[in-house]
């Protein structure tokens, strides 16, 4: 489960010696998020979605405010500590892939094994599983470039389940597909979430925005509903 209670998220910019300006990427939010909900965000752009996902996901720190994960407060944890939680407990999609080039689909899922300290036995086997499992299993040793957007994705999925992951969170990931090739992407995640993993997807597509079991709207930096 998490916990957020009075985030906020802002950035101090140096405007000239003495002044600086504020501004804002979340203001006052809290949330709770309990295991095997599908949360969809949405709202305009600058509204601060990525920004919400990003400190979800322990990929950026809040300025102000209390995160706890599973009751542990994450805030005062060191680096080391958030990124070994992020890699074993959150798994991350992004819209356009950030798979590794000079890495084969197979090379790239085991990425995130590699890091957790897995034998090259078991990674191998692990990522040739999960391959299968989105429907990648002819595509093994394809370097990302040989792949379509979809297959590109599809990879990035595996990739990211591959710690076995309870949380899933992916920012706008079929906002560079094709939308036959998308609706390919969200069957996966809407699977995973029937399997009990717990997703957390932004989105601009109001059909997409209501595929979850909660829809957040954000507008300037606040959750309006
Ligand atoms: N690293 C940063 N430094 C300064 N300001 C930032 C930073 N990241 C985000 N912001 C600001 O925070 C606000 C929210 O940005 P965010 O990227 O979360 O919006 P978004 O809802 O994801 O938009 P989009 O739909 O365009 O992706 C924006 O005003 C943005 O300029
Ligand atoms: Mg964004």
């Amino acid at each position: 489960m998490i916990n957020l209670t009075g985030i906020n998220k802002y950035w101090d910019k140096p405007l000239g010696k003495e002044s600086s300006e504020r501004v804002y990427g979340l203001r006052d939010v809290n949330l709770e998020i309990k295991r095997g909900e599908f949360i969809t965000i949405m709202g305009q752009s600058g509204s601060g979605k990525s920004t919400l996902l990003q400190i979800l996901g322990l990929l950026d720190l809040p300025s102000e405010g209390e995160f706890l994960l599973e009751g542990t407060d994450v805030m005062g944890l060191p680096d080391r500590e958030l990124a070994r939680i992020r890699n074993k407990f959150f798994g991350f999609v992004f819209q356009s892939f950030h798979l590794l080039p000079e890495l084969t689909a197979l090379e790239n899922v085991q990425l995130p094994m590699t890091y957790a300290g897995i034998s090259a036995k078991q990674r191998i086997e692990r990522a040739g599983e999960l391959l299968d499992k989105v429907g990648l299993s002819h595509r093994i040793h394809h370097h990302p470039k040989a792949m379509s957007g979809g297959e590109q994705q599809r990879v990035a999925i595996a990739r990211a389940l591959a710690n076995d992951p309870g949380f899933l969170f992916a920012d706008e990931p079929t906002g560079n597909l094709p939308s036959e090739t998308g609706r390919q992407i969200m069957e996966i995640i809407q699977g995973l979430n029937k399997e009990g993993m717990t997703i957390i997807m932004v989105t601009h597509d109001d059909a997409l925005g209501k595929l979850g079991s909660r829809c957040l709207r954000l507008s300037d930096g606040r959750i309006v509903g």
